[in-house]
């Protein structure tokens, strides 16, 4: 932080790690919550963290992009979603904010919220639809019609904010095509700008609570695949583009634009157009990234608010990127974006990037092609292009992906 030249520009992550409801699907890090005594003495020790983050940066920066992430951040009532952006206002200015965005729960949340983010200048909504099919609620544990689902679009597109994002989930218990199509028949009707289409990660050992998933009535994964496939080809159908491995986005879309471009960026927290060097993670969890490399703070919430409260900074550990992993980090970036890396993209980097990218296509001979200074991954492989991917190197994509390859 104190290499931070003034003038310069940053974005905000804020974690809200609670939720009402458990949904057995899911595999984010977050704590159930029956009453809304916790948020405000939580808000509270964002603020009180807010502060100390921000006397270490020079007198002037400028906030560009904002992101709420969860848990579910439309949980806070109106007034103390007040006070927190209130307050964030006050130590970082959020008047000069091109983005902010915002994950909601449809089903967890009402006018009155949205109107206060909406004040304070949100531009992006994402939803978390996952499917819509009773069967496939039921099994997951999360209820969601798509009449409040409807409902909450219609509320945002009032508000004036028409880039919506839905996020969907393929190899759910008891999904098949005929589900499959249904769901997106509905999603379609909605007319989202973007839709993230996530393979649905079972693991257990992370998320306890998806042991009450019925494991035998998980597609397997061919048919995985079949689903993946069917739901691109009528994405591709109704004129999104596809964007990496998991995205798509109508041709309007920022990130679509970005993708066009080749100006995407794929951080920690998937695709983006942000090009910002500093990102300031707040709130238990989040994390940071500066050029010299990442601070995650204290996971645990108590040991996050009992850290702020001792008036210490609440990172609980941090990575230092050399220049190795500098540059296998951009060639995983380049992959995931657009399934091919060139060494031009990689200048800077010198003899380096050369020895990765020959390394990936003697480990790889079929299904990767490295000639004329680009390495693609062949048609064929890039459902694989995450275990190609991560093949370049011990990085931070690798370590935190909790994704099936497919
Ligand atoms: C923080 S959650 C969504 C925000 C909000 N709490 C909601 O439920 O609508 C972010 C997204 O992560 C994805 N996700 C959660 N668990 C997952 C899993 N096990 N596999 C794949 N994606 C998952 C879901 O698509 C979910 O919408
Ligand atoms: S899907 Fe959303 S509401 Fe459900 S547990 Fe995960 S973060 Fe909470």
């Amino acid at each position: 932080m104190r290499e931070t030249p003034p003038g310069a520009e940053i974005s905000l992550y804020l974690h809200i790690p609670f939720c009402r409801r458990l949904c057995w699907f899911c595999a984010c890090r977050t704590q159930g919550t029956k009453t809304d005594a916790p948020l405000a003495p939580y808000v509270a020790s964002v603020l009180a963290e807010a502060k100390r983050v921000r006397a270490s940066f020079p007198d002037h920066i400028t906030v560009r992009r904002m992101h709420l992430g969860g848990g579910t951040p439309t949980l806070p009532p109106a007034s103390v979603m007040e006070s927190l952006l209130g307050g964030l206002d006050r130590i970082f200015g959020l008047n000069a904010l091109q983005e902010f965005s915002v994950e909601i729960d449809p089903v967890e949340c009402d006018r009155e919220r949205l109107g206060v983010l909406r004040d304070y200048g949100m531009t992006r909504a994402s939803l978390g639809v996952q499917d819509f099919e009773p069967r496939v609620q039921a099994a997951i544990g999360r209820e969601q019609s798509p009449e409040i689902t409807q409902q909450v679009v219609g509320m945002l597109r009032e508000l004036g904010i028409e880039a919506i994002n839905f996020d969907l989930l393929y190899g759910l218990p008891f999904q098949n095509m005929s589900t499959l199509e249904r769901t997106l028949d509905t999603v379609l009707s909605m007319n989202p700008s973007r839709l993230a289409l996530y393979g649905y990660a079972h693991v257990p050992w992370m998320s306890k609570r998806q042991t009450v998933i019925p494991v035998e009535a998980l597609p397997d994964p061919e048919a995985r695949y079949g689903l993946f496939e069917r739901a691109r080809n009528t994405l591709l159908g109704q004129g999104y583009l596809q964007i990496g491995i998991d995205h798509f986005a109508r041709p309007g879309d920022e990130l679509a634009q970005a993708f066009v471009e080749r100006r995407l960026r794929r951080s920690f927290q998937g695709y983006t157009d942000d090009r910002i060097s500093r990102l300031v993670g707040l709130g238990s969890s989040s994390v940071s990234r500066y050029p010299q490399g990442y601070a995650q703070n204290q996971s645990s919430t108590r040991l996050y608010q009992a850290a702020v409260r001792d008036g210490g900074l609440a990172v609980s550990r941090g990575l230092a990127l050399s220049p190795g992993d500098r540059c296998v980090a951009e060639v995983i970036e380049h992959l995931m974006c657009y399934f091919e890396v060139r060494l031009a993209d990689l200048q800077g980097h010198g003899r380096l990037a050369h020895n990765v990218l020959s390394t990936m296509a003697d480990k790889f001979p079929e299904a990767v092609n490295f000639r004329d200074g680009k390495l693609r991954v062949e048609r064929w492989a890039r459902p694989l292009v995450r275990i190609i991917a991560a093949s370049a190197g011990a990085t931070g994509e690798e370590r935190q992906s909790y994704s099936a390859a497919i």
